[in-house]
């Protein structure tokens, strides 16, 4: 393999996990960001974000002199062979994709670029971004050097990031030229996973595409889980029935509260408003998002079955993170759930191990007259103690891995609805403890004394 000089454009997930499995393999890299604090952060060896593995390989980049952090854009684009751009796109209101920060990025490439060098959108961006941005590189470089662009879309998850990147599902290599298309072999050269190579565009809606799929998964199997509750089926077991079949597959069929996080939400919405201004519909997608908006409110419909008024109800709360392992809140299902809560007159007493910080931050300011409390436990049993309504948000092993029996000793009169079918009904029932346990796409256990 030829080390490469690289610079990576933001430290976010994406850019400093693609920066650290780099330099990982060899190569010598700079991570740029505008973010003093941040890169202050890195350079001390401390990764800002949660991700099982990144601060070992963080450390040992340091160390081998292979890593390097800076917010001097300039000297890292300066120089280097390949500059990957990892900078967000967040949703605009009006649901597209926000190029703000990619084409700051490029603007700064341009200004000081001075060696041929490919330029690697690893950003989601809109298809036929990448063209764009080839574009204005030719149009507005300050020195007379070759910039090629390639689209190289990234599909890691969070929690799972490190080994995401080291041994990816594929390695999507989208260009238009012979040049690109070498180099980033040569990138890639060690990094177990098969590569795929394509043009830009389509790079680009592989991305898309997939994220997509996955969250179209997701609604579909919600919108089945919530008929089965209608019918009497139960949602695991049509899931593990339809997963033996390879066409389908087993993953990403379970039901739950719908998709939060940082990429399923942004990307249908990106993609919809994307194909709407070239006027066509994806049905499918904007079906998918519908589904879901209306999933994340499933838990409150059925906390309304059982009370008139939540008022004065003491709630607790398990889960706050978009999904376990993360403190990410980005479009978690408890933004929308516990504020409504608390609006409704409701006591809350919420827990969560890592994000609760994040959360009361989020909460602070939404607090209004009349509007219920919220108290932050440190430990389950401490939330659950004197509550009578409790709502599972994230299915954190901690919680999975209760005795049902706590929730009958701590709560009052317990109604348990489990928005991550965290327990099999069976278990539930088995374990003899009295209480009212709901889930999604099952059928309800109720081993309450009746009066
Ligand atoms: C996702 C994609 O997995 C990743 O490939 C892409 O690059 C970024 O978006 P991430 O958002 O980190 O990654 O999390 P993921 O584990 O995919 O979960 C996303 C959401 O879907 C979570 O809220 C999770 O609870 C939900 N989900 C997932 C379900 O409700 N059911 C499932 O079967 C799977």
């Amino acid at each position: 393999m030829s080390a490469k000089k690289i610079a990576v454009a933001g430290t976010g997930y994406v850019g400093l996990v693609t920066g650290v499995c780099l330099a990982h393999h060899g190569h010598r890299v700079t991570c740029v960001d505008v973010d003093e604090a941040k890169i202050a952060c890195l350079k001390a060896g401390k990764s800002p974000i949660y991700e099982p593995g990144l601060t070992e390989l963080l450390q040992q980049g340091i160390e081998a002199g292979r890593l390097q952090f800076t917010t001097d854009g300039a000297a890292a684009y300066r120089d280097a062979e390949v500059i990957f751009i990892g900078v967000g796109t967040p949703e605009r209101e009006d649901g597209s994709a926000n190029l703000d920060y990619v084409f700051g990025v490029v603007r700064e490439i341009a200004a000081s670029a001075g060696r041929d060098c490919v330029v690697v959108v690893k950003s989601t961006v809109p298809i036929g971004t990448n063209d764009e941005v080839e574009r204005y590189l030719a149009g507005h470089r300050a020195n007379p050097v070759k910039l090629e662009v390639a689209s190289n879309p990234e599909f890691l998850a969070q929690g799972t990031a490190v080994r995401d990147t080291l041994h990816a599902s594929r390695i999507v290599i989208g260009t238009e030229a012979e040049r690109p298309r070498r180099v980033l072999e040569e990138v890639y050269a060690d990094f177990d996973a098969p590569k795929l190579f394509t043009g830009r565009r389509s790079a680009e809606m592989i991305k898309y595409a997939s994220n997509d799929f996955l969250a179209l998964k997701i609604s579909y199997i919600n919108e089945i889980a919530n008929l089965c509750e209608t019918v009497g089926a139960d949602v695991d077991e049509v899931a593990a029935g339809m997963g033996y079949d390879r066409r389908i597959g087993r993953h990403f069929l379970r039901a739950g509260i719908g998709y939060g996080g940082s990429c399923f939400p942004k990307d249908t919405k990106a993609l919809d408003s994307f194909a709407a201004i070239r006027g066509t519909r994806l049905k499918t997608v904007a079906a998918t998002i519908e589904v879901n908006e209306g999933q994340k409110r499933r838990l409150l419909e059925k906390a309304r079955a059982h009370y008139k008024s939540l008022a004065g109800v003491t709630v607790a709360v398990l889960g706050l993170a978009f999904k376990p392992g993360t403190d990410d809140l980005r479009e978690a299902p408890s933004l929308l759930c516990v504020p409504r809560l608390l609006a409704e007159g409701a006591q809350v007493r919420a827990w969560d191990p890592v994000a609760r910080q994040n959360f009361a931050r989020r909460l602070a300011g939404m607090q209004c007259p009349g509007c219920g409390e919220i108290t932050y436990c440190d430990s389950i049993e401490e939330t659950l103690t004197g509550a009578e309504l409790c709502l599972i948000l994230t299915e954190w092993p901690e919680v999975c891995a209760l005795d049902p029996q706590l929730f009958a000793k701590a709560m009052r009169a317990p109604i348990v609805l489990d928005g991550r079918n965290c327990f099999a009904p069976k278990a539930v029932r088995d374990s003899g403890a009295k209480l009212l346990y709901e889930s999604i796409g099952r059928a309800p256990v109720d081993t309450r004394e009746k009066a």
